[in-house]
């Protein structure tokens, strides 16, 4: 396995790709409301990203055929947009995009609750995104992948919540994966050494019942065996020797780390 260490100049690349990918992020959650289709959904963010001059890099990956995976309750990522699924008052909204900027790849998640929802869904959401920050309070230099997995894997698991296992995290940057895998669940082995410069998606989806997914006859929509809810929370970071950055950071967040 080797993880590519990005330069200076590809960093500025990487975060560049980060900037825009959180405006389209903003911008897409400003226009989710019960109602539309997750075709919708798609469509709008597709236009998002190609008016900030970037590719989506989710369109016709391995044949995915959408720019945003959209995956509505107990769908834990990769769900398909169609016309016919309609986002209804109560739903949790998981959003996933990608995008291309001058051959660098920065990749975000984030699950939106539409309307009222449930405290359950409510505490879910916000553990989820917790889970990321817990787990990169030890993404710097000198330490090794298995302290992020080990450190999500123990947030989320305290609250009795399933930590998927059959999706990780990954490397990123001129590919959408790169190595490492980056699991969100305990691990035995260290796993690599973190190195400043390298560039690592972390991407937690936690499942309020047990961690079992299964995969609907689309082939790609994974939802969770026993119908609970799924949250995502996904952010492309730099290592670097100190505190890591966070390059697709959306406003009015503050990581809690
Ligand atoms: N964030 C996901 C990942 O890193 C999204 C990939 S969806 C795909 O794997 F369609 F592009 F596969
Ligand atoms: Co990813």
């Amino acid at each position: 396995m080797s993880v590519s260490i990005k330069s200076a100049r590809e960093i500025e690349l990487m975060r560049a790709a980060g900037k825009i990918l959180a405006k389209v992020h903003e911008n897409l959650e400003k226009e989710l409301r019960a109602g539309m289709s997750t075709l919708d959904i798609d469509r709008l963010g597709e236009d998002i990203i190609k008016s900030y001059g970037c590719i989506p890099s989710f369109k016709n990956y391995n044949g995915y055929p959408a720019s945003v995976c959209v995956s509505v309750n107990d769908e834990v990522v990769h769900g398909i947009p169609t016309k016919k699924r309609l986002i209804r008052e109560g739903d949790i909204v998981s959003l996933d995009i990608g995008v291309i900027y001058k051959g660098y790849h920065a990749d975000a998640a984030r699950t939106h609750g539409v309307g009222e929802i449930s405290q359950e869904a409510a505490l879910l959401i916000e553990r989820t995104r917790q889970s990321f920050f817990e787990g990169i309070r030890c993404a710097k230099e000198g330490h090794h992948l298995h302290e992020i997995s080990n450190a999500i894997a123990a947030y989320a698991e305290s609250f009795g919540y399933g930590v998927v296992r059959d999706l990780v995290g990954h490397g990123i940057g001129t590919h959408l994966h790169e190595d490492p895998q980056i699991p969100n669940f305990t691990q035995k082995s260290r796993g690599v050494r973190l190195k400043a410069g390298m560039t690592l998606a972390i991407e937690p989806m936690i499942n309020a019942g047990r961690f079992d997914v299964a995969w609907e006859n689309d082939d790609w929509t994974v939802v969770t065996q026993d119908g609970s809810l799924s949250a995502h929370y996904e952010n492309t970071i730099l290592v670097t020797s100190g505190e890591p950055e966070i390059l697709t950071l959306t406003e009015g967040e503050v990581g809690n780390t």
